[in-house]
């Protein structure tokens, strides 16, 4: 009789948890296990017995949803947050764990190995959707980042070259052409070689020409490029073809003068070098710039490195002398273009040439006086300005 009231008894039990669990799957809910786990251990004291079937369908029908859920999964994102949802911490397949640890021994098998059965269903879906998810975001991504090369391009705002640079690789690529070499030298210079080496002695009279920036323990601002000519010779054997152009500084300012502007220095020390090839080699190189019809003149003049020194006209490229009212030439017929000369031989002493075996030539020009001319410019002060309005026009 008391065997029989038992059964009632865990019949009655578990048919009402195994009616929770119908329910609760109809309705999509999980099944609330720790309640079973109550009743079981509350069937364990009574020394009744413990019916785990309900718990172990539970396990896989969680499973099955976890599967189902996991297969629909459209991100990453959505699959981790499903993980977490059937496999996490708090979730229910991990409380059915917990779960089993309280059964009575002989349950515990049957309840412990359909809740790993069921981890591990849900683990291997996870996985499989994962490798899915992956692969797919992964070529979504390759999609949405691919570039048309077909496309148009985006034009970009073109620069371009300042007037003054524009003489200076004119200039530059003539003497290139003919096999002279670019030689560069610093803006800050020694009084030594910016006047003394050059012939310019400390307390001549010729100093006073060049408006000097004096700087601290007898440096200058360089007022002339002639001072590379100083640093070529000191540095090597002749014989020198260079070309130097480069920034200059002087205290001037007025239309026609800007205490920065620009100088193209040149050398040649060979044997034999005359003032004919010094002609014939700015004849060319004045043909070059401002056009093959072009004609040149020297006129006699005095620098302090040079003997004899000359200056160079270049004949109007504009009126070839022909309009008395040309704007360029004012009529004129000539434009002064540089100073030149046959290298002083105290010059050349003073870096170790022997001026009995080499003679040589020197000039020196103004881009930015050549740029106002070969582009009919009259105040030099725009150059500087950086007015795009100005500079755009070149
Ligand atoms: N350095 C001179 C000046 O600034 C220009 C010059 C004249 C350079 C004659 C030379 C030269 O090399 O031979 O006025």
């Amino acid at each position: 009789m008391a065997r029989l009231a038992r059964e009632a008894a865990r019949l009655a039990n578990t048919s009402k948890f195994a009616e929770q669990v119908r329910q609760a799957a109809e309705a999509g809910r999980h099944v609330d296990v720790s309640k079973f786990a109550e009743q079981a251990r509350q069937a364990a004291e009574a020394g009744r017995h413990v019916d785990q079937t309900q718990v172990v369908a539970e396990a896989s029908r969680l499973a099955e949803q976890a599967q189902t859920a996991v297969k629909a999964a459209n991100s990453l994102a959505e699959l981790e947050r499903l993980r977490v949802e059937y496999l996490g911490r708090s979730s229910q397949l991990t409380e059915l764990r917990r779960l089993v640890r309280e059964l009575p021994v002989e349950a515990r098998p049957q309840v412990g190995g359909a809740a790993n059965k069921a981890a591990q269903n849900m683990e291997g879906a996870f996985e499989t959707r994962w490798a899915e998810l992956t692969v797919a975001e992964r070529e979504e991504r390759l999609r949405s980042e691919a570039v048309d090369v077909t496309l148009p391009g985006v034009p970009y705002p073109k620069g371009s070259l300042h007037p003054s640079m524009r003489v200076v690789d004119e200039v530059v690529d003539f003497f290139v052409g003919l096999g002279y070499r670019v030689a560069e030298g610093p803006e800050v210079e020694t009084d030594y070689l910016n006047f003394t080496a050059l012939n310019i002695p400390p307390g001549h009279p010729a100093r006073t020409m060049q408006d000097t920036f004096f700087l601290d323990e007898g440096l200058v601002l360089r007022t002339q490029t002639s001072p590379i000519q100083i640093r070529t010779m000191l540095s090597q054997e002749p014989p020198v073809y260079i070309v130097s152009p480069g920034k200059t500084y002087r205290r001037d300012s007025d239309p026609t003068h800007t205490p920065m502007f620009h100088q193209i220095e040149g050398l040649a020390v060979d044997r034999g070098i005359t003032l004919a090839h010094l002609k014939g080699t700015l004849a060319a190189m004045a043909r070059h710039v401002f056009g093959e019809d072009v004609k040149v003149r020297l006129r006699p003049s005095y620098f302090q490195f040079t003997e004899p020194s000359v200056e160079l006209d270049v004949s109007c490229f504009v009126c070839g002398g022909a309009d008395p009212k040309c704007k360029v030439c004012k009529g004129a017929g000539w434009l002064e273009m540089l100073g030149a000369g046959m290298v002083d031989p105290t010059v050349l002493s003073e870096v170790g040439y022997d001026p009995e075996e080499f003679t040589g030539f020197a000039f020196g020009m103004g881009p930015d006086r050549m740029a106002m001319v070969k582009y009919g410019i009259s105040d030099l002060r725009l150059f500087f300005e950086g007015d795009l309005r100005f500079l755009r026009q070149f």
